[in-house]
């Protein structure tokens, strides 16, 4: 059974992944108005793959017998004063997370709650590369302020984001989309 603290932290960290999602479509959005593609088409990929991690949590809670309820989240930011402002909040979204993920992980060893602290690895590693590429893109972007087309080319030519499936990754409920 998993600590009920951890729980508690838990479905509090599935509408904080909800919200990365909500807010990674509203950039998606922004970008795409722009007519920049690769840009809008690596932020919808993020959406998605946040959307997985609440979900990933979700089966989590299932498997192990807890209630797991859908919460509201708050509504995202849309509108962006130029090509930097989204990837500076993505970055500093990406860096609140990673705090909140080492969070649940010390709630769970200090209950001494094994299971729920080996859970929680996956997504220790997934955060150290997410914070890794958004600040590799926050560079980009910066210097294609001018000319966002740079950054086009860049997310073409990186393809940053898409190492394609990952075996370790926890199950999704409902299956991964
Ligand atoms: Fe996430
Ligand atoms: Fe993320």
């Amino acid at each position: 059974m998993p600590a009920p603290a951890f729980v508690a932290l838990l479905n509090e960290q599935i509408g904080h992944e909800f919200a990365a999602s909500q807010q990674y479509l509203a950039i998606a959005v922004y970008y795409d108005d722009e007519t920049l593609p690769r840009l809008a088409g690596f932020f919808f990929a993020q959406a998605l793959e946040e959307r997985n991690h609440a979900l990933m949590m979700v089966q989590y809670l299932l498997d192990a017998g807890e209630a797991a309820p859908i919460p509201a989240v708050a509504g995202p930011q849309n509108g962006f004063g130029d090509v930097v402002e989204p990837v500076a909040l993505a970055l500093d979204q990406e860096k609140r997370v990673t705090e909140q993920i080492n969070a649940l992980a010390a709630s769970a060893r200090d209950a001494g709650d094994y299971s729920s602290e080996q859970f929680m690895q996956w997504f220790i590693k997934e955060q150290i590369e997410e914070v890794a590429s958004m600040n590799d893109l926050l560079k980009v972007v910066e210097r294609s302020k001018d000319n966002p087309l740079l950054a086009e080319e860049y997310l073409a030519r990186e393809a940053p984001g898409e190492e394609g499936a990952d075996p370790t990754a926890p199950p999704v409920a409902g299956g991964a989309v």
